[in-house]
């Protein structure tokens, strides 16, 4: 995601943001910008690409300024480019200010300024910041900037600066992080502490609503128009550390940035009220859509587990034949595709060679095809017909963890999207899913609260075994395929997903004295099987570790773990479901002192076929 950087003091300004945002630089983004003030002028430097591009732009010219902000942009409206970039400003270029988060209700903003006659130039969310800041500024930006406040929906972290108040920074914040480093007569910005670590330990983390008024003689906070005292923490991690918001791994830091991203996803798409869901940005057509005669979902790895939970709740709502192949295998049959096919390509890097090579064989075949992504503007999300962005934030990890929760979000709302465009389920019905997928990111939040240590101390346990198996029925049987994947991954047990029907008819030979088996059992509908499967187990012997959807007496009883997700619809459990497991597989990694971020053999992104 985005990183903001800001300074003011005695120091030059640009080299200090320079090494801020190379500093924030595993953030992940695609272009970045500073804009400094100087003698009242302000001026601004853009660079798509790497930090070094804007470097040699500037090319040490670092003049005389001492206030500045920069930002590093990770795309989610409007692809890079320099006029994208930030900062962005104001008609006069009077203003110029840097934000981190998404504003939901930036068209309606845009189309009321422009026909106030405020000129736009980019196709960014954030270009309609400081041209509201322009609309109200009198003389005061922090006046302005509160009044901004009042008007934007969604999250933000910005840093704005004007010419008229030349030893001024204003910073506001909601739901992205803003902190404020305090030197000697300096105040340094960040979207992370590692940004600041160098200059200073001493740090205020603004709170949700906070808007900071800093000039030389200091730093004022207020929120509600209310000034408030925030305590200075002396921050005594290391660089890495910081880099990694204190979690001692990308991979847990991301396990935990869930709930909030499970948020993002619904952002803009799913209304609080719940009775609606608005993908308008896919531009699906009723009359395209009665057309397809079957849908098809091609990923690798972990985003093909996620195209499995597709199948079901696709093939569910709409009752329409949906196929979902492994990319590497689908590019060399002589698929049944065609005009009549709906195609999916779910690829969190965006460049994975195997899905790009199906995306080309779709379009080869006259399917229309859409893309899940996260990262804007990649290789496949160009190629696609239409793209629906995950906007999960980077995701440094090499085990993909946010990026497949954040998929299914958008395999759901995309699901009830066609389901109601082609009237395949009640409004009453859909509205009560979209209600349950509402409290899907408070959930998340009480299930990882609830049962890390849980979960942590049952890892230890499967840590010293070098074997271990996931099974579930239906929706579970998909997710146990993600969570077998996990396991082997990162902590290189060997571990195997079955059907827990199938047991039967081979694999329970495997079975014997204290073999894991971690069995979901989350589906109502498919319980009283499951729990025949889990007896079978453990009268072999077996270490069964249960999930099951709140608490079940009949699995409770008979297992020797059981980890109870939020009562949630059954529908909708795998976004919960996968969550232990993937904090197991990351625990039995630790115990098992195995590389957790880069795996052996491993890369992040497999652009080679
Ligand atoms: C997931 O934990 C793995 N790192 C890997 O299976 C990954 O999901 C797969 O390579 C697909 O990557 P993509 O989503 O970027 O296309």
């Amino acid at each position: 995601m985005c990183g903001i950087i800001g300074y003011l003091g005695p120091r030059l300004a640009i080299p200090v943001l320079l090494e801020g945002l190379y500093a924030q630089e595993y953030r992940g983004y695609d272009s970045a910008g500073v804009a400094t003030l100087e003698e009242g002028r302000l001026n601004v430097y853009k660079a798509t690409g790497k930090i070094a591009e804007l470097d040699k732009k500037i090319n040490r010219q670092y003049g005389s300024a001492t206030v500045g902000i920069g930002h590093t942009r990770w795309a989610t409206h409007g692809k890079p480019s320099d006029i994208n970039c930030h900062p962005h400003m104001d008609c006069h270029k009077h203003i110029a200010l840097v934000h981190n988060g998404i504003i939901e209700n930036y068209q309606e903003l845009k189309g009321r300024l422009q026909q106030q006659g405020h000129r736009f130039l980019s196709d960014t969310d954030t270009e309609v910041l400081p041209h509201l800041l322009e609309e109200s500024y009198q003389g005061d930006l922090l006046a302005a900037m509160q009044e901004t406040c009042r008007q934007v929906k969604g999250f933000y972290a910005m840093l704005a600066i004007c010419q008229s108040e030349p030893r001024r920074i204003v910073a506001a914040r909601l739901d992205n992080p803003l902190i404020i480093g305090l030197g000697q007569g300096e105040y340094f910005f960040a979207s992370d502490m590692a940004a600041l670590i160098d200059y200073t330990r001493e740090m205020i983390i603004l709170q949700n609503g906070d808007i900071a008024d800093v000039s030389d003689t200091g730093i004022v906070i207020y929120n509600q128009g209310q000034k408030v005292e925030r305590s200075v923490k002396h921050i005594d991690w290391d660089k890495e550390a910081a880099k990694k918001g204190g979690y001692p791994h990308f991979m847990l830091k991301e396990i935990h940035e869930q709930p909030k991203v499970l948020a993002q996803t619904m952002n803009g798409r799913l209304k609080e009220d719940c009775q609606n869901i608005d993908l308008s940005e896919l531009n699906l057509q009723k009359q395209d859509l009665e057309k397809v005669n079957q849908i098809a979902i091609v990923a690798c790895g972990t985003a093909y587990h996620a195209g499995l939970i597709g199948k079901s709740i696709i093939e569910k709502l709409l009752r329409l034949p949906v196929m979902v192949e492994l990319a590497s295998e689908f590019i060399h049959k002589d698929p049944l595709i065609d005009e009549r096919t709906l195609a999916i390509v779910i690829s969190q890097s965006g460049e994975t060679m195997d899905t790009l090579a199906a995306l080309r064989v779709f379009r080869e075949r006259g399917a229309r095809v859409l893309a899940i992504c996260n990262v804007v503007d990649s290789t496949i999300a160009r190629e696609a017909d239409q793209v629906f962005y995950t906007m999960a934030g980077p995701e440094i990890a090499v085990a993909s963890t946010k990026a497949y929760s954040s998929q299914l979000m958008l395999l759901y709302m995309l699901t009830f999207h066609l389901a109601q465009i082609l009237q395949r389920q009640n409004q009453q019905q859909l509205n009560a899913w979209f209600a349950a997928m509402y409290q899907l990111p408070q959930f998340a939040e009480t299930l990882l609260a609830e049962n890390e240590q849980t979960i942590q101390a049952l890892a230890k346990t499967i840590s010293s075994w070098e074997d271990a198996f996931f099974i579930g029925r239906g929706l579970d049987y998909a997710v146990a395929q993600e969570g077998a994947l996990k396991l082997k991954e990162i902590s290189y047990i060997h571990a195997e997903a079955y059907a827990a029907g199938e047991l039967k008819h081979g694999t329970i030979a495997l079975i014997t004295d204290k073999v894991p088996v971690i069995a979901l059992a989350t589906q109502d509908s498919l319980l009283k099987m499951m729990v025949s499967n889990i007896v079978e187990l453990k009268t072999r012997g077996a270490y069964v570790i249960a999930l099951t959807k709140g608490n079940v007496p009949e699995v409770d009883q008979v297992v020797d773990a059981v980890i109870h997700l939020p009562e949630t619809d059954e529908l909708l459990t795998p976004v919960l479901s996968v969550i232990p497991l993937q904090l197991l597989a990351y625990y039995a990694a630790l115990y098992r002192d195995c590389e957790i971020d880069q795996p052996r053999n491993l890369a992040k992104s497999v652009t080679v076929p």
